[in-house]
This record gives structure tokens, C-alpha cells and sequence, in this order.
């Protein structure tokens, strides 16, 4: 059954605690725009447009409290995460809004309408590219769960078997806080398409022994000339797919896409905290007194990009500036 990963109801945002699945499903219901901040910041709530919309929703909530400007309640939810553009673009969208004196539930509402419905052209669109490759690998989760309904590299694969393909789906466990192996495995299995949940380190291994026929990400901010940040080890998979001839496609809406940043030098990468990499489940796996790094994402260049498959439909690196700038002039 399809997954919603937030709603809004009753005076609050209700979102389902990524951080307990898949051994739980527990709602969280959210009053207050710092409730919605922290939501973000600790990854209850995660993926690029999922966040957005939860950032949407947390704005309309500030207004209701009725203690902050527009300004302040942006500034609040803008502190949470810095790399994934889309976070930026559902505040502004309600922000902009409230401070013309228009409802802010009913802009985050219609930018949560406009993330769903783009994620449903996604999976339209990247189909057809998938008729013909039955094993496909994926990193991170970028499903419903990542983008409230469907998903971005999921929705391909879901139209794709709804249309009668045989997919089989590479699911990279995604260290250090796996959600390849909790939430898109969770989302897959909850819909019986087939899948196996591998080591980060083992996909090296199917892309160089012909197991692999397409590979399909997310992206959590994706520069004018192609060059994307998604999820750490994202780069990794795409040399290895380049130098196997395997096609690379990066599935994103509108929002994912920052048409004011040039290349992806510039796009900042999250430092998360020591433990996610130095614990598992809570238990220490480190010597006690080693220390970690933790970047939350690595930048791709756009070279190693076959297509991204965007709401109307795939384009190829070299003619994304012109897609973006003609979308800018519509
Ligand atoms: O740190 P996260 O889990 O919020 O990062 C999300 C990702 O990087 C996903 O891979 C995804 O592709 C972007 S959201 C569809």
C-alpha cells in the first residue's frame, strides 16, 4: 500500500518518525514551528522535498502560534539543514505568502499539492527508461517516505511494475544512518516489488559483474550545469556505473533544482554528529576514543549523469540550463 509520509489535520503537522522505522510506526503530531525545526534537524522528517514541505507546513504552524514575523519563523526552520535546496524553497513559498497578508496553511498546503503531483510526472516520465533494465540500483531512500507521496527514484520503478516490468532493485544499506536498508526496504517490501538490501561497499561489485542495468538516485540540490549533491557515497556509485557503462539517473522535482548556483563547488555539505558513524542503534562500535567524520552528502559531477528525470520529462546534463532558464522565463 502507498505511503504517506506527512499530513496536516487538526491544527497539526503529522509526520511518521523515520527514525523509529522499520521497527515501528509511530506519528508524530506537530504543534509549533520549533517542534517542526527539531522534526527536521534529528531526521524524524527527512529527504529533500519531504523537508521542504514539512518546513512549509512549520511556517503556517508559526503563524498560528502567533509569536513570530514571517521572517523569524524562516530563520528558525532555515537553521535546521543546510544542504537540500528544497528546504529553502517550501519556506520561501510560505513566507512570501504570509508576508503578503495570504493564508500560510493554504500555501504550505498547495506547495505539498505541487511537490505530490510533480513526483507523480517523475514516475511517468522515468518509466520508459526502465522498460528494459530489470535490475536497478538505488542509494538512499528517495521514496514516498523522502517526498511525502511516491517518490522521486522510486517512482519510476513503482510506474514502471505498475506497467508490467520485472524489476529487481540493488538497495544500498546507506551508512551511516541507513536508510537504504530501513526505509526504502520498508517501502519496497510494503509493496512486494523485489529487492535485496546490500553493503555500501558490495555495489562496486554488481556494476562490475553485469548485474546491474540502470542505476537511479534522488538529489538533494542539483546546480545549473548538473553537478548534484545527494546522499554520501552517491559519487562513488556513479564512477563505478560510468566506468562499467551502466546508466546513471538522477530523479528530482522542480524544487531540487537551484538555478542560481552555477556548478555544485559552491553547495554546502552537512557535517552531522561523530556517533551516527561511531555508534549502531545506539551501542558503540568505535574504540572509545577514536573520533569520526560524518558528511552527510558528497557533490557529483554532472559527467557522470545520463539523464535527470524531472516532471516533464528527462534531460541531459548539457541542456539543463537551458531547461531551467526557460522555465525561469515561464
Ligand atoms: O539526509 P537525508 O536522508 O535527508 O538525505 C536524503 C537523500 O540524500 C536522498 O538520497 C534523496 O535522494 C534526496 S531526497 C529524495
Amino acid at each position: 500500500m502507498a505511503v504517506r509520509a506527512l499530513w496536516y489535520r487538526g491544527g497539526s503537522l503529522h509526520l511518521i518518525d523515520q527514525r523509529r522505522l522499520p521497527a515501528r510506526t509511530v506519528v508524530l503530531r506537530l504543534r509549533s514551528v520549533r517542534a517542526v525545526a527539531e522534526a527536521i534537524r534529528t531526521m524524524a522528517v527527512r529527504g529533500a522535498p519531504a523537508i521542504g514541505v514539512a518546513a512549509a507546513y512549520g511556517m503556517a504552524l508559526a503563524a498560528r502560534e502567533g509569536r513570530f514575523t514571517p521572517e523569524r519563523a524562516a530563520t528558525i526552520l532555515r537553521a535546521t539543514r543546510p544542504t537540500a535546496v528544497d528546504l529553502f524553497v517550501g519556506i520561501e513559498a510560505v513566507r512570501r505568502a504570509w508576508a503578503n497578508g495570504e493564508d500560510p496553511l493554504a500555501a504550505a498546503e498547495a506547495y505539498r499539492a505541487r511537490i505530490v503531483d510533480e513526483c507523480h510526472r517523475i514516475g511517468a516520465a522515468g518509466a520508459p527508461l526502465l522498460a528494459r533494465a530489470t535490475r536497478v540500483l538505488t542509494h538512499c531512500n528517495a521514496g514516498a517516505l523522502a517526498t511525502v507521496e511516491w517518490g522521486t527514484a522510486l517512482a519510476p520503478i513503482r510506474v514502471a511494475r505498475d506497467r508490467g516490468a520485472h524489476l529487481f532493485v540493488w538497495v544500498d544499506e546507506t551508512r551511516p544512518v541507513l536508510q537504504g536498508a530501513r526505509l526504502t526496504a520498508w517501502e519496497l517490501e510494503r509493496e512486494r516489488i523485489p529487492h535485496a538490501v546490500i553493503a555500501d561497499n558490495a555495489a562496486g561489485y554488481y556494476l562490475h559483474s553485469g548485474q546491474v542495468d540502470a542505476v537511479i538516485v534522488g538529489a538533494d540540490r542539483i546546480a545549473r550545469n548538473g553537478d548534484f549533491a545527494n546522499k554520501i557515497g552517491t559519487y562513488e556509485k556513479a564512477v563505478v556505473a560510468r566506468e562499467n557503462g551502466v546508466p546513471f539517473y538522477v530523479a528530482a522535482p522542480w524544487s531540487t533544482f537551484d538555478a542560481g548556483r552555477s556548478t555544485g563547488r559552491s553547495i554546502p555539505v552537512e557535517e552531522r554528529a561523530e556517533a551516527e558513524v561511531l555508534e549502531l542503534a545506539g551501542r558503540r562500535l568505535a574504540p572509545t576514543r577514536s573520533r569520526a567524520r560524518n558528511p552527510a552528502f558528497d557533490v557529483t559531477p554532472a559527467r557522470y549523469v545520463s539523464g535527470f528525470v524531472t516532471p516533464e520529462g528527462v534531460v541531459r546534463p548539457s541542456a539543463l540550463g537551458r531547461a531551467l532558464a526557460r522555465r525561469a522565463r515561464s
